[in-house]
């Protein structure tokens, strides 16, 4: 039998404030800001982030948000420079509560909501999300796009994109195809073709210690600055390449290091110009955000006047994590952009070239069962996406000519003869049924169906058989009544998927404890 190799004992990790290593960590920077504001900076780096998130811009107000925390104790703040960006001073699991689960809010640092702020995709757009994993930025973006066009996401690790897949059902987003692969290999040598793209480089990641309590190994050890450097140029070199005129990309990093940032971008549009294209950088600013202007000189190196342009966001001057980001809008090209007709030419599908399940028994379904009629689908098609799975997907979608998955959102499952909506599809549409609407009627009831707890439903307005769940107004999900084999009164029992269900004990409505 193999020996178990004694598991080295960890040193216990200390707390943040006593490690004295982040002024040493960042002396560098020093010169940039000036010795007092340098200081403010170092000192906001120890101190815990805010809890932040957004708002799901077809499911509910800011201000329904506002409220629902104000009545659970907390202090919530709009974010002065985003709407739809909340921020709680007071620390909490954002991930089990009710607001999360039931797809109306998205958890995010608030520096991260700023690159797809500032490439602003439009409905019907073809946009590109290079590095893509673990997607809070792709689900912005494709909610920006209001789940109309094409949101091509890419990462090199498929692995981290099984977090999107989840945040996609969630949030109820139709308008992604999903790659693995390198960035800067993505589409090799194919024309100009996107609207946008987003590359959210891979980086020494120092603005995030906030949010992790600790630094990257990567921080610590001189060496490995260069080689993420040389990602970073390939991967926004290629973006901009594949960007038509008139397009836009954005190139952003959570570090504060100019090597990896503006040194990155000035090589890069240099790279461009060679190549026989140009592009220009546009101002970066938000209402109500401090930031700080790019650098032009670092270390000896001197960068383009414009550089200036872009935006720094420094711990210090808003309460947030540390970021970079920069606007690049393209106005050259060697070879002319291509749209839709054209792409389809050089071997993109559509939807239409997918399979389609039996939709007439879907929609059948749908209508009989639910009182939800077919022209609720409008704007989606249906693809049958394994034997037993269907998915819903923006009828405009295209698909490149390269390993991709095509997993759209998935919407029903079948098991026997008929179909049955899934979690995500009741998240989506379960508020808009007619009939078989279960309606819970306390948190004690919604958190028994998290739990995957069996619940009386006599009386209820329900039949046997499949049911949406509804709290005060909002479909939480599907679940199932049947009698009781004992007593033949009916009862309803929770299909909430065992992953993620709530462990007994907790509720999805913790509250702060005002005495
Ligand atoms: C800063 S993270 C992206 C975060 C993401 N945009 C989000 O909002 O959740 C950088 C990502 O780049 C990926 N990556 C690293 N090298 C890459 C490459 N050559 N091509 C594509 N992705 C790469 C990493 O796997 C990592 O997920």
């Amino acid at each position: 039998m193999a020996k178990r190799r004694a598991k080295r004992p960890r040193a216990p990790r200390r707390p943040l404030t006593e490690r004295p290593r982040v002024e040493e960590l960042f002396a560098r920077y020093q010169p940039l800001l000036g010795a007092p504001e340098w200081a403010e900076l170092c000192e906001a780096f120890k101190r815990p982030l805010p809890s932040t998130f957004w708002v799901h811009p077809a499911r509910l107000s800011s201000e329904e948000v506002m409220n629902r925390f104000q009545e659970s104790g907390f202090e919530p703040a709009v974010m002065p420079w985003l709407s739809s960006g909340v921020s709680l001073p007071t620390g909490v699991s954002l991930g089990r509560r009710f607001e999360y689960r039931a797809g109306l809010i998205h958890t995010q640092e608030a520096t991260s909501m700023l690159p797809p702020l500032a490439l602003d995709p439009q409905p019907g757009e073809l946009v590109l999300d290079l590095c893509a994993a673990p997607g809070g930025k792709s689900a912005q973006l494709s909610l920006m796009m209001q789940g109309r066009g094409t949101l091509i996401v890419n990462d090199l690790s498929f692995a981290r994109l099984s977090a999107l897949r989840a945040t996609q059902e969630r949030l109820g987003l139709t308008n992604m195809v999903l790659c693995a692969g390198e960035g800067e290999r993505l589409l090799e040598g194919h024309p100009p073709c996107f609207d946008k793209v987003l590359v959210d480089a891979p980086c020494s990641c120092e603005g995030t210690i906030r949010k992790k309590g600790k630094w990257s190994f990567a921080v610590e050890r001189g060496d490995f600055r260069a080689g993420l450097r040389a990602t970073q140029l390939k991967l926004l070199t290629h973006a901009l390449k594949l960007t038509k005129v008139g397009g836009r990309v954005v190139y952003s990093t959570c570090t504060l290091d100019p090597l990896e940032n503006e040194s990155v971008v000035h090589e890069a549009l240099k790279r461009l110009k060679a190549y026989g294209g140009s592009a220009s950088l546009q101002p970066v600013s938000w209402e109500g955000l401090q930031t700080a202007q790019g650098v032009t000189e670092w270390e000896g190196e001197r960068y383009d006047e414009p550089l200036q342009r872009c935006a720094r966001v420094y711990p210090h001057q808003n309460d947030t994590g540390g970021f970079f980001i920069a606007s690049i809008e393209i106005t050259a090209q060697p070879q002319e952009g291509l749209d839709r007709d054209a792409l389809i030419n050089r071997g993109w599908r559509q939807v239409s070239d997918l399979t389609p399940p039996e939709e007439e028994v879907l929609y059948a379904w749908s209508r009989d069962i639910f009182g939800i009629g077919e022209e609720r689908y409008a704007g989606l098609r249906f693809v049958q996406t394994s034997k037993r799975h269907a998915s819903a997907l923006c009828e405009e979608l295209l698909i490149p000519p390269t390993r991709v998955e095509v997993s759209g959102l998935p919407v029903f499952h079948t098991k026997g003869r008929l179909p049955h909506f899934t979690t995500a599809a009741a998240l989506k549409w379960g508020h808009l049924a007619t009939r078989q609407r279960f309606e819970l009627q306390s948190e004690q009831e919604v958190d028994l169906f998290y739990q995957g707890k069996l619940i009386p439903a006599e009386g209820r307005g329900v039949e046997r058989g499949d049911v949406f769940v509804i709290y005060e107004g909002r479909s939480l999900g599907c679940g199932f009544c049947f009698p009781d084999p004992e007593t033949g009164a009916l009862m309803f029992s929770s299909l909430y998927p065992k992953a993620i269900q709530l462990a007994e004990g907790r509720s999805a409505f913790e509250r702060v404890d005002l005495t």
